[in-house]
């Protein structure tokens, strides 16, 4: 074994302590220097972080960013879904293939660029877009894909690829990139501009429960998508037992459509860190853990920085009340209240945040996927219960929220409950951030309150001539234009942010194929209904678009849609049916249009050619119909 190898992977272990649970950590830097985390690698990390081999490799194959099998030095990966694909991903992948003279999946003969494919990279406001190792490209068209390839060849950087930078802390040095904010509307809370510090003087000055308490008055609803009350989350860990207790802010963002905690990191960074240090206080959490998706690693060091000065200004780290000592506005008096109510903590609050980072995987943004990838392991999701509020990461009661969440708790503190009720409809309070993309004038980030109908959405994003819109993700619900009229809100249009719009002459069982083909790709594998079920769906769909479907098999659609959903372990497969089962709802009469019974009275779904091939391969033997 090469020597210098060796020590350079033992040096990686070591910087991390050779700590099992930052495996993650570890497996990525060794892919970065290395190229990939070959065999020799896998057994040099099991030894020093003693844990058994296979631990390591079947956590290098489980994440797509992560590979046993060498890379090119440079990887470019397109994004694929189906924004991307309305928008000229095919002629930019042939371009790119053409210039490389590779397919994709491919490293060029000289082992310096890969070609790959990804799911959405959260850039759908700005497609088609690439990843080329950490660097974002935005905008791409097949005139782009040849001059970056051209470049790359000269210098090999891709950094160098960014010519023009984005809006807002999008050129700030530490982001350098050209990625865009595209923020169409800006809310009256979330987008409303921050005094540092603000809602954690305020938030200290209460006790843990009556912050509890303002976030419960507030109605505060989960943003991640499930929508549950984040201040009943809250005093459930708080209730759970034992000394150590943890803050997960949810940032992996991999639903296709959904670009808003993108944005909200790049803007507004201080309300989510805050939000997540006034968690911690309200349920006696000292630790904090930011799971940042991989195709977002050009924000860490910003990032980074952000949470630095946080710490420099006595806003993270020890001793957090230190603040309202030295705020010269009756602050000794609120930090003397602040004692008698907590008695014990004479050093103050103390709470610090660490990222981590994420490497290619959908379903780690499931919570316990997600605190399984924080522990350093394959982003299985886990039974519950347990729930991580009772016990989550190390073991230890665990709150984990959405990046927008976290904001809005900011917010509440900031300007109080009441004025965060005053926006929003009677059972969701606030606003939302909505991610909007595909067939508009305006895509982009929109704030809008909470019970906003999803017609004036389309009216502010110029889609106005919308046939149909996705509504939640591929996760959520395909909404036809007579119901243009319903809410975005927790009672009827719940999302988790993604607003993707359709304009005429789009094949929507071309979309609902797509949606497929992402969750068959990133289902874990671990339930047999969501492995194989989807799969299963996904060909049903093939068939009909082919022209191969009959009557009988919208009925079989649904009821295998419908057992998937009941079967499955986690919310992957207990949604990943929605396309099929919302269009055949919705918009039925496209799927009856293509599975007509056959005039001849055969049936259209068999495929006489595969059938011969199968008797063939059975039989041994060629069949003298064959030829
Ligand atoms: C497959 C899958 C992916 C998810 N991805 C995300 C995500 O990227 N971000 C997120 O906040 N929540 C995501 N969730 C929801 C989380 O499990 C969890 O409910 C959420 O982070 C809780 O935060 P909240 O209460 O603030 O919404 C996902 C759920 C599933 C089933
Ligand atoms: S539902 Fe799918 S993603 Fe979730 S645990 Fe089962 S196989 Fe894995």
């Amino acid at each position: 074994m090469n020597e210098s190898f060796n020590t350079a992977v033992k040096k990686t272990c070591k910087r991390f302590g050779n700590d099992p649970n930052r495996m993650i950590d570890v497996v990525r830097q060794v892919q970065r220097e290395l190229g990939c985390v070959n065999a020799e690698a896998i057994d040099l990390i099991a030894a020093d972080l003693s844990v058994p081999r296979v631990e390591v490799q079947s956590c290098v194959s489980f994440y797509a960013f992560l590979s046993e099998e060498p890379k090119g030095k440079v990887i470019i990966r397109l994004s694929d879904d189906i924004i991307d694909k309305m928008h000229g991903y095919d002629r930019v992948a042939v371009a790119f293939c053409q210039e490389l003279g590779i397919e994709i999946g491919e490293t060029t003969p000289d082992g310096a660029i890969t070609l790959e494919r990804t799911g959405c990279i959260g850039m759908c406001d700005q497609p088609p877009a690439a990843l080329i190792n950490d660097v974002v490209v935005t905008n791409l068209s097949t005139d782009a894909a040849r001059d970056i390839v051209r470049e790359l060849r000269k210098h090999m950087d891709p950094s160098r690829l960014v010519k023009h930078l984005g809006d807002g802390a999008n050129s700030h040095e530490l982001v350098h990139s050209m990625v865009e904010n595209n923020i169409r509307r800006e809310g009256e809370l979330i987008f409303t501009p921050v005094n540092p510090g603000e809602a954690i003087r305020k938030a200290l000055a209460l006790s843990p429960r009556e912050v509890i308490r303002a976030v419960k008055t507030a109605r505060l609803r989960g943003r991640g998508g499930s929508g549950f009350p984040t201040g009943m989350k809250w005093e459930f860990a708080r209730a759970s037992g034992g000394d150590r207790r943890f803050i997960i802010c949810n940032a992996d963002e991999g639903e296709p459509g959904t670009f808003k905690d993108r944005v909200l990191l790049t803007e507004r960074p201080g309300r989510v860190f805050a939000g997540m240090t006034i968690a911690g206080y309200a349920i006696g959490a000292q630790e904090g853990i930011v799971y940042l998706r991989a195709e977002y690693s050009y924000l860490k060091e910003y990032l980074e920085d952000v949470l630095q000065k946080r710490r420099e200004r006595g806003l993270l780290g020890e001793n957090i009340t230190g603040v309202f000592r030295a705020d010269g506005n009756g602050g000794e008096e609120r930090m003397r209240s602040f004692r008698r109510v907590h008695d014990t903590d004479k050093n103050g609050f103390r709470f610090d945040i660490r990222i981590q980072m994420g490497a290619g995987a959908y379903v780690c943004g499931e919570e316990t996927a997600l605190i399984n990838s924080c522990e350093g392991m394959r982003g299985d999701p886990k039974n519950r219960p347990p729930f991580p509020a009772h016990k989550g990461y190390l073991g230890c009661p665990t709150v984990v929220n959405n990046v927008e969440t976290l904001c809005c708790v900011t917010k509440i503190l900031e300007d109080g409950p009441a004025t965060f009720n005053e926006f929003g409809s009677k059972q969701s309070s606030g606003t939302k951030v909505l991610s909007v993309s595909g067939d508009c004038q305006s895509p982009g980030i929109y704030e809008v309150p909470l019970g906003v109908p999803l017609r004036m959405v389309l009216d502010w994003a110029g889609a106005r001539d919308a046939i149909a819109v996705q509504v939640g993700g591929p996760s959520g619900q395909m909404v036809p234009p007579d119901q243009f009229h319903r809410e975005i809100c927790f009672d009827d249009l719940a999302t988790g942010g993604a607003i993707m719009v359709f304009g005429p002459g789009r094949d929507l069982l071309q979309v609902v194929h797509a949606f497929l083909e992402f969750f068959v790709d990133e289902s874990c594998g671990y339930c047999t209904p969501c492995r194989v079920g989807n799969v299963l769906l996904k060909e049903g769909i093939e068939r009909i678009i082919e022209g191969r479907g009959e009557p009988g098999d919208l009925d079989y659609l649904q009821k295998l849609g419908e057992s998937i959903k009941t079967t499955s372990r986690c919310g992957l497969g207990q949604t990943s049916p929605n396309p099929v089962l919302t269009t055949l709802k919705n918009f039925r009469s496209l799927y009856e249009a293509r599975v007509e019974e056959d005039p001849d009275g055969y049936r259209r779904s068999f495929d006489m050619k595969a059938a011969l091939a199968e008797a063939e391969a059975i039989a041994g033997r060629d069949s003298v119909n064959s030829h």
